[in-house]
């Protein structure tokens, strides 16, 4: 007897473990294949809107460059804006500083958005990629060219500089890099793809010259982006990054091939 029921317990388990992986099955089967807007949604994440290049004076010589920085991002109206008066703390969030970036962008109609570190805030954002996309929302939705580079904050959450930068590169109408480019690596072998130089985000954007002027096919400003690191410690003294002599070296050898072939 004892046996026996042991038996149709055992059976019962199995049947019930059966009917537990099948249902998984059909929950997976139904998420991957059947719901078309998964599949239609991942496709959209992976196309890049691309901004228009080069970048270029306009025809009456001027070039404009909004340069943004220390945003310290959080998670939008949930993050609670620090250094303002007790009367205003509980209607600034976020939101404000988006809310400025759109008035700035809509007032100035820059050529160009710099962006130059602790666009988020590592100790408020929760998700990094979620608090980077609300961030540049407004630049995004204007589809102006836009670089960035990072402070120490940025890297304070859930992804590493690299990671960061490699992200940014990624999004709608930023030409941010990771790494210089190939061209920009005077002397070096293309064996050696990966370059030796300290940070993330260390790289060369060119401006070209006003449409129809006798320096349209060339370019007339180069923009150098550098990683200036996060935090350090010397001599046991907490202290921020700098910026190394192989970035140093990096830098002298472009603006020197720019002065050679001006
Ligand atoms: C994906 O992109 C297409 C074409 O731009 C658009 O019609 C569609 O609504 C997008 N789907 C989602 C889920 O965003
Ligand atoms: C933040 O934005 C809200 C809504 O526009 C506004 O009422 C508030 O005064 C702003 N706070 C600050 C400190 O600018
Ligand atoms: C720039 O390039 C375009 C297209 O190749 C050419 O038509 C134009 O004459 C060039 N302009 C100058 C100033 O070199």
């Amino acid at each position: 007897m004892i046996m026996e029921s042991c038996n149709i317990k055992t059976w019962i388990q199995s049947l019930i473990y059966i009917i537990l992986i099948a249902s998984s099955l059909h929950l997976l089967h139904t998420l991957l294949i059947i719901n078309p807007n998964l599949t239609v949604n991942h496709q959209n994440a992976t196309i890049k809107k691309v901004a228009p290049l080069p970048m270029r004076f306009r025809s009456d010589g001027t070039f404009k460059i909004l340069q943004v920085a220390d945003m310290h991002y959080g998670n939008g109206k949930m993050t609670r804006c620090r250094d303002v008066l007790d009367s205003e703390f509980n209607y600034c969030s976020d939101l404000n500083t988006t809310l400025f970036l759109q008035k700035m962008i809509q007032l100035e109609n820059p050529d160009f958005i710099a962006f130059t570190g602790d666009n988020i805030f590592g100790s408020s954002a929760t998700d990094a990629a979620e608090s980077l996309f609300k961030a540049f929302d407004p630049v995004l939705k204007a589809g102006i060219p836009w670089a960035a580079v990072l402070g120490n904050h940025d890297q304070e959450s859930t992804m590493t500089r690299e990671e960061l930068m490699s992200f940014i590169s990624l999004m709608d109408y930023s030409i941010s890099q990771t790494f210089p480019s190939d061209e920009d690596f005077p002397n070096s072998n293309k064996q050696n793809s990966v370059p030796k130089i300290d940070g993330f985000g260390n790289y060369n954007l060119k401006v070209w010259g006003a449409p129809g002027s006798n320096l349209a096919n060339s370019s007339v400003l180069n923009l150098y982006f550098l990683d200036s690191g996060d935090r350090a410690v010397v001599n046991g003294v907490r202290t921020y990054g700098w910026i190394k002599e192989s970035q140093l070296d990096w830098l002298r050898r472009v603006s020197q091939k720019v002065q050679v072939t001006k």
